[in-house]
């Protein structure tokens, strides 16, 4: 067990149209960042867990940590402006013997234990890795409101999280970013950037990201159908 995990939560509910952090809001009977947290402490890959947080939200994070039933060390980290410098500063808490790190966004709160469990397996043999799924949409590149392009579907996979990476070589990564200014959505963006490989774990059709009022309702008919 010396797999990391840093979860990433310092964001707002603007587009949730929330007046605060949406990890916050309730989904069935708990916040939703405690069903992503209920996920990783189930999954017997992970070993120590790292939380990014505004300090705004420190005490209704600490609410939820201490109504989970486990050992695993669970640290609040302070987030950035950005998701990009909320897992940087994630990288800079790491313990000094972290050498496998996963990063997994808050708001993907329907992740399973075993696709964690799988990632970190893929990791222990490669040196970087996003989950995703193949596109079911056609999807068309466009430039104002005019077509520009369309790939071919059998290319294109929607990234999810966990992303998993050997630390080193995210931390390099990152330091390279601030250094030139690159802004990305992921981290593997950046592994991309400078040149390293990254490869696709098949990640989940139900791993969507808290992001809409409509996503909540999904997500909640989704764990309603797992209770049974
Ligand atoms: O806003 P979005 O859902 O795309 O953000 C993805 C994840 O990144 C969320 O879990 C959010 O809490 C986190 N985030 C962060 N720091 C920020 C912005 C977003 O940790 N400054």
């Amino acid at each position: 067990m010396t797999c990391h995990l840093l979860i990433p939560a310092a964001g707002s509910g603007k587009r949730m149209g929330a007046d605060r952090n949406k990890l916050l809001l309730p989904l069935l009977d708990k916040p939703i960042l405690q069903w992503t947290l209920e996920a990783a402490i189930a999954s017997k890959a992970i070993a120590w867990i790292g939380v990014m947080g505004q300090p705004h939200d420190y005490p209704e994070f600490q609410k939820i940590f201490n109504c989970l039933n486990t050992r695993k060390p669970i640290r609040l980290i302070q987030g950035g402006a950005t998701r990009q410098a909320s897992v940087f500063n994630g990288l800079k808490a790491l313990p000094a013997d972290s050498d496998r790190v996963l990063i997994h966004d808050g708001a993907r709160c329907l992740a399973t234990s075993e696709l964690f469990d799988r990632c970190d397996l893929s990791l222990q043999t490669i040196q970087g890795f996003i989950a995703a799924i193949p596109v079911k949409d056609t999807i068309k590149v466009v430039d104002g409101d005019q077509i520009v392009d369309t790939p071919n579907r059998d290319h294109l996979w929607a990234a999810q999280t966990p992303q998993g990476f050997h630390v080193d070589l995210l931390k390099n990564a990152h330091l390279t970013a601030v250094e030139l200014g690159w802004e990305v959505t992921d981290d593997a963006a950046l592994l991309e950037k400078v040149g390293l490989a990254v490869q696709i774990v098949m990640g989940e059709e139900t791993n969507l990201k808290v992001t809409t009022p409509q996503d909540l309702a999904i997500a909640e008919f989704i764990l309603k159908q797992r209770k049974f």
